[in-house]
């Protein structure tokens, strides 16, 4: 079958088998950020956005995305732009293999569409279905609440892994105030 769908923003078609599952579809085709972990849609280390949602590409078979619109991180920033996440991720040093943090960023990257300000608990809520055998998550989550203000406030953010930017004063703002950085 020839797959179309739209991709980091292009329309694309690949030849896939009926039966083929969309992460293999996408690494033959060189889209690697997608990882493979268990294969089985406990990990979350292959999360891809399918329709502006979180999806596991691991166990969705390209069927279901025919006409979709899907998101890797290679839709993301690039290497000399990286994407406010992504940015976050690395001035918080929350990454150590990284190979859970494709995934990651793109499940954080759902949660802040939809969700601009979340609390420490709600960014923990919406990453436990990824895991991570590196980091013990405490940098993930502060990165995930610091690629937060950055995209509030668009402020420019170090990326030399030296010291964090804060992205805006501290506010007095009683909903932030459950926050634990
Ligand atoms: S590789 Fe897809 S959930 Fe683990
Ligand atoms: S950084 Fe190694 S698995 Fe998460």
């Amino acid at each position: 079958m020839q797959l179309e769908l739209e991709l980091n923003g292009r329309q694309r078609t690949f030849e896939a088998a009926k039966s083929d599952i969309l992460l293999d579809v996408l690494r033959r085709n060189g889209y690697t950020g997608p990882k493979r972990g268990c294969d089985t849609g406990a990990c979350g280390m292959c999360t891809v956005q399918i329709d502006g949602e979180p999806a596991m590409s691991c166990v969705t078979p390209v069927a279901n995305v025919a006409g979709a619109t899907v998101e890797t991180i290679e839709g993301l920033g690039t290497q000399d732009d990286l994407h406010p996440i992504q940015r976050a991720f690395v001035d918080n040093s929350a990454l150590q293999c990284g190979f859970c943090i494709p995934g990651m960023i793109m499940r954080s990257k759902a949660l802040l569409e939809e969700n601009p300000d979340p609390t420490e608990t709600e960014v923990r809520e919406a990453l436990e279905d990824n895991l991570c055998r590196c980091t013990g998550y405490k940098k993930i989550v502060e990165a995930v609440l610091d690629a937060a203000d950055r995209m509030d406030g668009e402020s420019p953010a170090a990326t030399d892994g030296g010291e964090r930017i804060p992205s805006r004063t501290p506010s007095t703002c009683p909903r932030e105030e459950g926050r634990s950085r």
